[in-house]
């Protein structure tokens, strides 16, 4: 089966598919580099000192808990719109917990002091939608967060790259999960998905300013950040 961003259900239900083994299959995959990634991100979201974030697409709730961790005092909300992906959340420990779609959100204008997308934003069918509803509920001069794959910056490291993604990461996921075509649309979402100046320029376009890249692990990883204006 072939899965499109476009199509929604055929991505939630991917999603509640893997939900059991997701996160063991990602610690397998990135070789660990996922906490490595959570926490440069989480050390960003603590200079902001925000009372409260909301953690979009936050599937088993790595970012959040790792974000409550560092944080005591926060609020923290995910939210999701594959429930078994929230039922790992749940159980992980993450108490506030919101199925919804991150492109029509049930929040109020202006509600919170950072939100935070981790390779959530690439799969919602418009990434300028997902954008502009993050920067709705943000206050005004509040942080957004996305935390992504991207590919690599040095040119010579990217047919590398593009081999493991597409030739040898589907088959070991599909192993662990048998859903090898998960995994063949996640290389897919990567080629597809802006980075470096495009995704700043995009994220400026939908509510925000001074939008800011930083490459990660070679540039396969990438954090941005940004203001809403
Ligand atoms: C790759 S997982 C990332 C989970 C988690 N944030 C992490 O860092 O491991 C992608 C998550 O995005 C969610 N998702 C995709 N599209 C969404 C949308 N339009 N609204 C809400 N969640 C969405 C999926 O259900 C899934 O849980």
């Amino acid at each position: 089966m072939e899965i499109h961003k476009e199509n929604p259900e055929m991505v939630r239900g991917l999603f509640s598919d893997i939900a059991g083994r997701y996160q063991m299959v990602n610690h397998l995959l990135s070789g660990g580099l996922d906490f490595y990634w959570r926490a440069v991100a989480v050390s960003l979201i603590r200079s902001w000192k925000p009372a409260t974030v909301l953690d979009v697409a936050t599937g088993s709730g790595d970012l959040a808990m790792a974000i409550r961790k560092a944080r005591p005092q926060a609020r923290v909300v995910g939210a999701d719109f594959c429930a078994p992906m929230l039922d790992v959340a749940r159980k992980n420990g993450l108490p506030e917990l919101v199925v919804a779609d991150g492109m029509c959100l049930p929040f109020a204008d202006q509600d919170f002091d950072v939100v935070t997308a981790a390779f959530g934003l690439r799969n919602m069918a418009s990434w300028e939608k997902g954008l502009s509803e993050m920067a709705r509920v943000l206050k005004p001069g509040g942080h957004l967060l996305i935390l992504d794959f991207s590919l690599p910056t040095l040119p010579l490291m990217r047919p590398l790259y593009r081999f493991y993604l597409h030739n040898i990461l589907p088959h070991i996921a599909g192993l662990a999960t048998g859903r090898k075509d998960a995994y063949e649309y996640l290389g897919v979402s990567i080629e597809q998905f802006p980075s470096g100046n495009t995704m700043t320029s995009l994220i400026n376009s939908c509510g925000f300013r001074n939008a800011k890249a930083y490459p990660l692990t070679l540039g396969t990883v990438s954090i941005y950040t940004a203001t809403r204006t």
